[in-house]
């Protein structure tokens, strides 16, 4: 168990993360504040499997707990409205300290529960995806979608503490657990050599779960994530690097209608192509590009590349936030540990890699067409 310090406007707050980091929970909360009234926030499947435990360590703190239902679909402000409304009818007040228990969906939802209600409670995150505890509890992001669009109503909000126990991800679906390791992958092409040499020799114990491994791989990322989120908590410059592969991934979620890939998968496809790109531009080596194809590879296979005309993904690319005046920008691998940020590519080089990360499938279509 290690514990990680994450800077933050608000002030600092505490990562703790390893096995054995959810018995730390009643020190966290007597940590911030004796006699606070303690308000979980999670699911029906999650508090399933883990509810009994926490309700334990909790013991007489917890006033009440509030399951959500954490499909992407309900991550809007009619499920803000509704916790907050469950919390005024319990008697909530600004002495409330929520407790949130879940993937990704809840983290957003009860961190802006949180940042909003009386004008901002306390909070501690328990993820228990590994895209929550890599990424979604860590930096101060909240929010929810619209019916126009993926997280635009929401704050920074920093949590008091996080508990990131690799424990709690036994009971993960295969499918969630898999897509969550590209982003695991994601931080040791970005900055982490070690990450990644690593996983290039334990990838399949990682897939087992083995507890050792799984700590490891954790334990770096949430680093990687605290590090960079502790330098650039509102997004003006370092925070860019832990876009990569996701330019690709947008416009392939957007072009499928966020229907055919789990967001890490999307990441894993945004990562080949990024590292393709990054290739064609000469700024990667054939070699680390290999490297990093394999290793994405590794972790199983992808839902097929969509499709789509290049065209029109790269039309789905220049819609996304990424774009400056127009011109496309890519955060790309230079080598495995270092990523350049803001990097213009040339559109016959794009339209190329797009062209190459489809034609496997279009090889396969054209056979299955003459056999039939
Ligand atoms: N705030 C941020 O910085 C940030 C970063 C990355 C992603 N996100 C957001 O996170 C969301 C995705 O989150 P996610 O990938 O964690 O998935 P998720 O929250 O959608 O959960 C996926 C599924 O796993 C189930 N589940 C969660 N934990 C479980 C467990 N331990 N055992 C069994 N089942 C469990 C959930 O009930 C759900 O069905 C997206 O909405 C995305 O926008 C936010
Ligand atoms: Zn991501």
């Amino acid at each position: 168990m290690k514990k990680v310090s994450v800077r933050a406007a608000k002030g600092k707050y505490d990562v703790i993360v390893g096995r054995g980091a959810l018995g730390q929970l009643p020190r966290a909360t007597a940590k911030l504040g004796k006699n606070k009234a303690v308000f979980v926030i999670s699911s029906p499947r999650v508090w399933r499997h883990h509810g009994s435990r926490i309700e334990r360590l909790l013991g007489a703190a917890r006033r009440k707990t509030i399951l959500m239902n954490d499909a992407e679909t309900a991550k809007n402000l009619s499920t803000v409205e509704r916790a907050c409304r469950d919390l005024v009818r319990a008697g909530a007040d600004r002495r409330t300290l929520i407790v949130a228990v879940g993937g990704g969906v809840v983290g957003d939802v009860a961190g802006y529960v949180a940042a909003s209600y009386a004008r901002g409670i306390g909070l501690i995150h328990i993820p228990t995806t590994v895209v929550a505890q890599v990424d979604s509890a860590l930096g101060g992001k909240t929010g929810v979608n619209l019916p126009e669009g993926k997280n635009l109503v929401g704050a920074f909000y920093p949590p008091q503490a996080v508990l990131a126990d690799p424990d709690l991800l036994a009971t993960l679906p295969p499918r969630e657990f898999r897509s969550g390791i590209y982003e695991i992958i994601k931080y040791g092409v970005i900055g982490d050599v070690k990450l990644f040499e690593f996983l290039e020799k334990k990838m399949e114990s990682l897939l087992r779960r083995d507890p050792a491994a799984l700590q490891f791989a954790i334990e770096r990322s949430v680093a990687q994530k605290a590090r960079v989120v502790s330098e650039d908590e509102h997004e003006s410059g370092l925070r860019e690097i832990l876009n990569y592969g996701h330019t690709f991934a947008h416009a392939l979620e957007s072009a499928t209608r966020y229907r055919k890939y789990l967001h890490g998968e999307a990441v894993g496809w945004g990562m080949i192509a990024a590292a393709k790109l990054a290739l064609a531009e000469g700024l990667l080596s054939g070699r680390d590009a290999e490297r990093v194809i394999q290793m994405t590879r590794s972790v199983g296979p992808l839902p097929a590349w969509p499709a789509v005309a290049p065209s029109r993904l790269a039309a789905a690319m220049q819609a996304d936030k990424k774009t400056r005046a127009g011109r496309l920008r890519f955060v790309l691998p230079e080598r495995i540990g270092k990523v350049r940020c803001g990097v213009e590519v040339s559109p016959e080089n794009l339209l190329r890699v797009l062209r190459e990360c489809a034609a496997p499938q279009s090889a396969m279509r054209r056979r299955a067409g003459r056999s039939q």
